[in-house]
């Protein structure tokens, strides 16, 4: 544990350090293979981010936000965390800010999942709720300001805090992990957006390194990221919540770089559901409801590519763990409550993975 009596140059150095010694003790994500029938010449791959220590890909972000601001001289011993986040980036923040000995709050909307909410508090963090979703910016700047804390701003800074040249990003790993794989240079990479940090590494590093992949980006039912892409105009706002936990906001984040977006498809969310269920019944994998938004993305995509009579291979997410969803997207209860019918949207995923191909 690092000590509050350090003057501010050996804490940060120190802090520093914890969160290095943290990556250097995790292993990387592995990158799974999804059974497609091998004729079609097509390769689906799933990174699963599920597997970090605090269960999603925003391990990686959370690490990359502290450190941003460590390096930035706006963390010291005494300083509190903030943050405005859905749920995940929370998890991970609150378990950094703990190695850190640092008291950690976030500006969560009231609807957000008790097992998220049970998970920050595990970690030592502090929920502070709101009603409306749009209002989670404000509060937690006044709540970093009333407590002289530092508002990480995953929404602002998650696409400036990553390293998008390489530095084991997510990225550069999904790229060493396919060096042996009959398509070693993805035609797609397929992920959500909730910040838009993911896409934006992915398809700054796509072009860094000058591959010719290129980068859809999924977005389910009531956010303003398709809108916005679709109609080039930034200011698009839904006031909607997003029924997929982690992707779709109502609002076009900062974070949201649509210079890299090559395509972009927007999802059902009884569309997403069914599709993590059918991940589980197919694979065993238990994933979250942004995991089943970016299959519906990949098949489409693939469906195209056999059209088109092209081989290649696809690379998508499994964001974060199905276990944080047992009481929502697992259960037919909620999922009736929700008003949500997934027996067409699974005859659908059903009929891909037999034929090939996607009838709207
Ligand atoms: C479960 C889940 N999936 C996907 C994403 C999207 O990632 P990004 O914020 O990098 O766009 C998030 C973001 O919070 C998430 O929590």
């Amino acid at each position: 544990m690092i000590t509050a009596s350090d003057d501010r140059h050996t804490w940060t150095a120190r802090a520093i350090r914890l969160l290095e010694a943290d990556a250097n003790r995790s292993a990387d994500t592995h990158l799974h293979v999804f059974p497609l029938p091998e004729e079609w010449g097509i390769d689906l791959y799933l990174k699963d981010e599920s597997v970090h220590p605090t269960g999603s890909l925003k391990h990686r972000l959370a690490r990359s936000l502290i450190l941003y601001a460590l390096v930035n001289g706006e963390v010291g011993p005494d300083t509190t965390l903030v943050e405005a986040s859905s749920g995940s980036t929370a998890v991970s923040e609150a378990y950094f800010a703990r190695m850190l000995g640092l008291a950690f709050v976030t500006v969560v909307p009231r609807s957000t999942s008790p097992e998220k909410i049970e998970l920050i508090e595990f970690y030592g963090g502090t929920c502070h709720y709101v009603d409306e979703p749009l209002e989670v910016y404000a509060e937690a700047e006044r709540v970093a300001r009333d407590c002289g804390g530092h508002y990480l701003d995953q929404f602002t800074f998650a696409e400036r805090a990553t390293d998008w040249r390489g530095n084991n990003n997510i990225a550069e790993s999904v790229f060493s992990q396919l060096e042996m794989e009959r398509h070693p240079v993805p035609s797609w990479v397929v992920v959500g957006a909730g910040t838009g940090g993911t896409s934006a590494t992915f398809g700054r590093y796509v072009r860094y390194r000058c591959h010719p992949t290129r980068i859809a980006v999924v977005d389910p039912e009531g956010s303003a990221f398709y809108e916005a892409w679709r109609t080039g105009d930034r200011a698009v706002t839904t006031g909607c919540r997003s029924r997929i936990e982690g992707i779709g906001r109502p609002r076009v984040e900062p974070s949201f770089v649509d210079g890299v977006i090559d395509e972009m498809i927007s999802v059902p969310d009884a569309a997403s559901i069914a599709a993590v269920r059918m991940l589980r019944d197919r694979t065993a994998h238990w994933a979250g409801g942004s995991t089943g938004t970016n299959l519906v993305g990949a098949f489409q995509l693939i469906a195209r590519m056999r059209r088109e009579g092209r081989t290649g291979s696809v690379v998508t997410l499994i964001c974060d763990s199905g276990v944080r969803y047992a009481h929502t997207y697992y259960d037919d209860q909620w999922v009736a409550a929700q008003g949500f019918d997934l027996a067409p949207h699974r005859a659908q995923l059903d009929r891909f993975l037999a034929t090939g191909e996607w009838t709207p």
